[in-house]
């Protein structure tokens, strides 16, 4: 028996998302959610949990079914708290007291290290703070659970502590997860819901069979509208000829019989509808302006340490030069983003820098951070890009368009965006900079599998030179020509990832 009922059910926000979608969630169904950036998956997530209504349709629950919800976000006000009351707000009052015991079950289960447990979420790393709004809505006790995005900001090492996680969470327990991460929904899933805007399609498969089985239905549904089309056309030419011959005899019966081949011809084409094509959510380009120096920062055995002053690694002696694409690994809280940040400020702000980082003169930074924060919620992204850079209201509307946001969307708030049509700005923005040295933390966060081959390729096939931490297997191969590795204290280069990927996943 189903727990929840999906009919018919359609969101238009500015443009239709979905449309007509039914679907039933049973016990035991683990159901991959899939679209490109901006299709609406976490617009369809919201709507089952309650907090947003749909334009049209019905959803209806089982009787007292308690659902869990994971956003792709942290909801604001939640950065003050410590990661244990987060938990214990997180209970309705009248459990708070009997039920507190329901939060060290949580954490014990993800395996929070007792210093975190007190620190504010907004202090967490990016990685906990994902796996604290999991554990908050753990603690409630849910029947059927919603995860947004969830390995946005986890490493791998994390990443396989989640997998992990849900395959020991009851059987029967539905779970829905919207992704873009294949081996996470091949690793956590048994169906596929396809979202699209007129016909999603649903497979009781993981994703990369539910990919395959819905390629070739889109195969077959081109092939046949190809086919009924030629049809159409050879029974309108079939009809012009009977017409003419009609014509010429004055016979009545060619005329009608004229007139029923166009009717037929008018049935196909009517009937016949092109196989779906997957609209781009937009390009990603990335500029890349020379420098003459050949050697663009040097580390000469740079502390880096935590933000409480304790020591956690020393670089030796480094050279960053250009053509370099060096990616950082290392264990969650190695250190990674602290060497990023000191990175970045010795750069951006030399006067602040304490550090021993020497960076060239002629280095134009490109920083993306990890949390976006570059990014004003309240402004529009046609704002974000007037105020920033010197370019007229005509050529930032092509660009924004060239980035896949049509004129509606260029004047929402950035703030009712979606995580990938964020970074998607984010990326902009960092093209308008025109950098020569790019620091990026999880770059791929939200962006769906387009986007992120796009930047795999414009970082590639520009020659650029970037220090990058990322916790995609595929991304770092793709784009690594040197690695760090992040151990014992140290900072030692390696050869390839693969090392570190392997220890990953025995940990
Ligand atoms: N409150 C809102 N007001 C107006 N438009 C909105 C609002 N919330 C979302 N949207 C728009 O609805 C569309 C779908 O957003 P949604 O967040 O559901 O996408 P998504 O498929 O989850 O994308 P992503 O992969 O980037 O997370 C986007 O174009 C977004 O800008
Ligand atoms: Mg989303």
């Amino acid at each position: 028996m189903a727990l929840i009922t999906i009919k018919n059910l359609g969101v238009t926000l500015g443009a239709p998302l979905f449309s007509q979608l039914d679907l039933a969630i049973s016990p035991g169904d683990r159901i991959g959610i899939v679209a490109a950036n901006g299709r609406g998956k976490s617009t369809l997530l919201k709507c089952i949990a309650g907090t947003l209504d749909a334009t049209a349709g019905d959803i209806s629950r089982s009787r007292g079914l308690r659902i869990g919800y994971v956003e792709q976000t942290v909801p604001p006000g939640l950065s003050e708290i410590p990661f244990h009351d987060a938990l214990g707000h997180a209970l309705p009052d009248e459990q708070a007291e009997t039920e507190a015991w329901r939060i060290d079950v949580a954490l014990d289960s993800l395996d929070v290290p007792p210093a975190l447990r007190q620190l504010p979420i907004g202090r967490l790393s990016g990685g906990w703070q994902r796996l604290a709004l999991l554990a908050r809505v753990f603690v409630t006790d849910p029947d059927a659970l919603l995860l947004d995005e969830p390995t946005n900001h986890l490493d791998l090492e994390k990443i396989l502590r989640l997998e992990t996680w849900l395959a020991s969470l009851p059987r029967e327990m539905p779970v829905l997860i919207a992704s873009h991460d294949r081996a996470f929904l091949d690793a956590t899933t048994n169906r596929t819901l396809f979202l699209r805007a007129e016909q999603s399609r649903m497979f009781s498969l993981p994703y990369s069979l539910a990919r395959k089985a819905l390629d070739e239905i889109d195969a077959s549904e081109e092939r046949r509208y190809q086919k009924d089309m030629k049809t159409a056309q050879q029974l309108r030419r079939q009809a012009a000829k009977l017409n003419n011959i009609g014509i010429n005899s004055g016979s009545d019966l060619l005329t009608v019989k004229t007139k029923q081949i166009r009717q037929r011809a008018e049935r196909l084409e009517d009937a016949a509808r092109p196989a779906f094509q997957e609209r781009s959510s937009g390009a990603i380009r990335l500029a890349h302006r020379g420098t003459h120096a050949k050697v663009l920062i040097t580390l000469d055995n740079t502390t880096v340490e935590t933000p409480q002053g304790g020591l956690l690694f020393r670089t030796g002696k480094q050279w960053i030069c250009q053509g370099d694409r060096i990616v950082l690994l290392g264990r969650n809280g190695a250190g990674k983003s602290q060497l990023v940040n000191l990175i970045r400020t010795a750069i951006a702000e030399p006067e602040k820098s304490a550090a021993a980082i020497k960076a060239t003169p002629s280095l134009a930074l490109g920083y993306s951070d990890q949390t976006l924060a570059q990014l004003a919620e309240n402004e529009t992204p046609l704002a974000t890009i007037i105020r920033r850079f010197e370019v007229g209201d005509q050529r930032a509307r092509s660009l924004l368009a060239g980035a896949g946001f049509g004129i509606e969307l260029q004047a929402r708030p950035v703030g009712v965006l979606s995580g990938g049509q964020k970074s998607r700005l984010a990326m902009l923005v960092l093209r308008l900079t025109n950098p020569n040295f790019y620091l990026l933390d999880e770059p791929t966060n939200h962006l769906d599998i387009e986007g992120q081959e796009a930047l795999e390729s414009e970082l590639t096939a520009q020659q650029t030179s970037c220090l990058l931490v990322s916790h995609d297997r595929s991304f770092v191969r793709a784009v690594g020509n040197r690695f760090w590795l992040i151990e014992n204290r140290r900072l030692l280069e390696v050869d390839d990832p693969e090392a570190f990927f392997s220890s990953a996943s025995e940990r």
